[in-house]
């Protein structure tokens, strides 16, 4: 997989992209990560990248000219169609479904906006998808590109130690995930539950779904809801 950002701060993501288990895809060659600084498609000799709005009020809002040259650069060097993905809290509401759905492509770019926000003819006049990472406003897209590309790279078959441990990842059923314990048995009064000592892998995994399922619905009733509306995400039996 490719995956490019296309960015004002470019130096954010390097530490990103050496560390834990993005940084180990990286360096195996499971995906390959380029980054872009939008600024070096500004043309006048203050390398603007941002205007005052039209009609007036607070801020800046970041130009077409270096958005669309930035875009359209990175998206002629190779082969194929990317799928580009601009990052806004106005965006489709990202969750596992989006990551897996996003994971299943070759090519992402992934444009990161700063200022008051995006001239709306980038929104308009390139073929991009919306994605937000949650109902708050960060001060950039860059620390949602992160959040975008963890979740996704995590996905890609051989990125994680285990090549299982993906699937049991909250959220992949639709389910929060269980509670896991390791050593010691007991730290500070606190017991591990017999069941995870019994050595029953049967009676383990049912003990497991329970959990999760008692889990959700204290902590996200919303998740079981979803999973119970017709053409909800998925039936209990998935
Ligand atoms: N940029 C600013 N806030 C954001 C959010 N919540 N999600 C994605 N991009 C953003």
């Amino acid at each position: 997989m490719r995956i490019d950002v296309l960015t004002l701060f470019p130096e954010v993501f390097e530490p990103f992209l050496r560390s834990s288990i993005v940084g180990r895809a990286v360096s195996s060659g499971l995906v390959e990560i380029g980054l872009t600084n939008i600024r070096d498609f500004a043309h006048d000799r203050h390398k603007s990248v941002d205007d005052t709005p039209f009609g007036g009020g607070p801020g800046m809002v970041m130009a077409c000219g270096p958005v669309f040259e930035a875009v359209e650069s990175v998206s002629a060097q190779r082969e194929g169609q990317p799928v580009r993905v601009l990052l806004t809290p106005q965006g489709r509401l990202m969750d596992q479904s989006a990551v897996r759905e996003l994971a299943g492509h070759e090519w992402l770019i992934l444009l990161c906006g700063h200022y008051e926000g995006f001239d709306e003819r980038i929104r308009v006049g390139m073929d991009v998808r919306e994605l937000s990472i949650g109902d708050y406003v960060l001060s950039g897209g860059e620390a949602a590109a992160l959040v975008v590309m963890d979740a996704v790279v995590r996905l890609l078959p051989g990125a994680l130690g285990h090549e299982d441990s993906a699937e049991h990842d909250s959220f992949t059923d639709g389910l929060l995930e269980y509670p896991q314990y390791t050593r010691p048995r007991e730290f500070r009064g606190m017991a591990v539950p017999d069941i995870l000592l019994s050595g029953d892998h049967g009676k383990i995994a049912a003990w497991r779904r329970e959990q999760a399922l008692e889990r959700t619905r204290q902590r996200r009733p919303d998740l079981l809801e979803d999973r119970e509306a017709p053409g909800g995400s998925r039936g209990e039996d998935d």
